[in-house]
């Protein structure tokens, strides 16, 4: 297909950009966006960047009623020579394709939204930060906008990508996070949209992670939707445990998001041949392994929280101290392994990055 040429409108003013010593996750966004525009009958077209700004929606559009939307979450880095990073950038348009699918949405071209991935970059690369544990979140959506109150799937949308600068997805930075275990709410099930990056999935979760954050934990463990027996994931990331020398994560089942730094985490753990385990695992298994001194380590993957040590769990008020409330070896290995690949600092033996540079040269 032939690629649509992308308008671009400048701003004509710069913000003041955030000091990377105290940046959090998802309050500052830069000057610029990308929009695109969908019309049945017509497919994508108008693709143009424009200054960063309030949209605005008719109150009947879809997305306001029924949440017919889906997103993504990937990074871009800066190395020390200043070249821009992106980690998998094509494994995110796949992916948001799939979600698409399952929301009755149309298929975004990935080349062609990687292309205005990269033009949007090339525009606000000043605004990447390089102090380490920052970086410059990028944040694809589509939403349906069709004014229409009836359920059915719209027949007009719009894809944005708009950029964030980002420190630490948690307040707790690298240190271990406290997990509770939830035993009434349920996140999905299988034949559900809990394999799709839509809005309702985070939504549905917010209840059960108020109460969480009132107990003094960071987020919750969902466990499966039927016998809520088994491990699933946790609100913002996939999770893994090592048992006795062995790293186990639950197996995408349907209900599960396929999270692309659990993809590379499982390359990057089969590489260095430390055994993989990708299964069912029940909350007894995790007690047992814990009461027999063997629950060795936990840890959260995810684009915005990277690796993330998991220090206690507590499963209907039976705590569970991992590691003595410590990052463990292999969460330290794998959070500086792929950070180092990510920012430049490490060999991309993996074929991982894109850079910008060339990326751009190859699209001109
Ligand atoms: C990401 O890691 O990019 C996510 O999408 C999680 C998000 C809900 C903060």
């Amino acid at each position: 297909m032939s690629r649509l040429p992308i308008q671009i409108k400048l701003s004509d003013s710069k913000k003041e950009k955030p000091d990377p010593q105290t940046l959090v996750f998802g309050r500052n966004f830069t000057d610029h966006m990308f929009i695109a525009d969908y019309d049945e009958g017509k497919g994508w077209h108008s693709p143009r960047i424009v200054p960063y700004a309030p949209v605005t929606l008719d109150p009947a559009s879809i997305v306001l009623h029924y949440g017919q939307t889906v997103f993504e979450g990937l990074k871009a880095y800066k190395s020390e020579d200043g070249t821009v990073r992106l980690f998998r950038p094509e494994e995110n348009m796949k992916r948001m394709n799939l979600s698409l699918d399952r929301l009755c949405m149309p298929r975004i071209d990935e080349e062609q939204a990687l292309h205005a991935l990269t033009q949007l970059i090339q525009i606000e690369k000043d605004w990447i930060p390089t102090l380490p544990g920052t970086s410059l979140y990028i944040r694809p959506f589509v939403i349906a906008n069709e004014a229409f109150l009836g359920v059915a799937p719209a027949k007009k949308y719009q894809f944005y990508i708009i950029l964030c600068p980002v420190g630490s997805y948690y307040k707790e930075g690298i240190h271990p996070i406290k997990i509770l275990v939830e035993n009434e709410f349920v996140r999905a099930v299988k034949g559900g949209t809990g394999g799709a990056k839509t809005a309702g999935n985070y939504a549905s979760g917010l209840k059960a992670q108020e109460a969480a954050d009132k107990k003094g934990y960071s987020q919750v463990l969902w466990l499966d939707g039927v016998e809520r027996k088994y491990v699933e994931e946790v609100g913002s990331m996939n999770i893994f445990f090592k048992i006795n020398g062995e790293v186990i994560t639950p197996a995408i089942n349907g209900s599960i998001l396929e999270g692309i730094t659990r993809k590379s985490i499982l390359q990057l753990l089969r590489h260095w041949n430390i055994p993989v385990q990708e299964r069912k695992l029940s909350m007894d298994e995790i007690r047992g392994a814990y009461e027999n001194g063997q629950l060795e380590e936990v840890f959260g993957t995810g684009t915005a929280a990277v690796i993330s040590p998991v220090g206690e769990l507590n499963w209907d008020g039976y705590k569970m101290i991992v590691n003595d409330n410590k990052t463990g070896p292999l969460s330290k290995k794998l959070f500086e392994t792929l950070s180092n690949i990510q920012n430049g600092n490490e060999k991309d033996s993996f074929a991982w990055i894109l850079k910008l540079n060339s990326e751009l040269a190859k699209l001109a």
